[in-house]
């Protein structure tokens, strides 16, 4: 893989578990591309999703990992990216099965939901994980075609 630029961002309830990934990817060859926030006031989720979301629907970085108190309202923003398909998980299979089965190029968790070790090992399952086409990616297509 060329690029290996993975885009972070969260709001103000998930800054410390966003610096730990990104210093965990960093140790694994990942380039981590922080775009914040920094500073612990409040903010709006929206913005972060977008911004991260557009690094990737442009191609500048190859993922993107976004983080809230539960993950789903920064993860609903990133959706409205085109080209963008992000999923909430919890749990490692999930985060299997959106790489294999739904191509995902965002990933999105809840600082509020798991803890850091959880956490950890999500992206470890989202980014060791091909997408495996085929029929998937029939189903994938048509979640382009949506936005068409
Ligand atoms: C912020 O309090 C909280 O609403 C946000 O982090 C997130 O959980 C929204 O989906």
């Amino acid at each position: 893989m060329t690029n290996t630029r993975i885009v972070l961002s969260s709001d103000h309830a998930a800054i410390e578990l966003r610096q730990a990934i990104a210093e965990h990817i960093k140790a694994k060859g990942w380039e981590p591309v922080d775009i914040g926030p920094v500073t612990p006031e409040s903010t709006h989720y929206p913005q972060h999703g977008e911004a991260a979301a557009n690094k990737v629907a442009s191609g500048d970085c190859r993922f993107g990992i976004i983080l809230c108190g539960t993950g789903q309202g920064i993860m609903m923003a990133a959706n409205k990216v085109k080209g963008i398909r992000c999923g909430v998980c919890s749990d490692t299979f999930s985060a299997e099965m959106i790489r294999a089965h739904n191509d995902a190029n965002m990933l999105s968790m809840g600082a509020r939901v798991i803890d850091q070790d959880k956490a950890i090992e999500i992206v470890d399952a989202f980014l060791s994980t091909e997408f495996e086409g085929g029929r998937h990616g029939t189903r994938v297509d048509m979640i382009t075609a949506i936005e068409a």
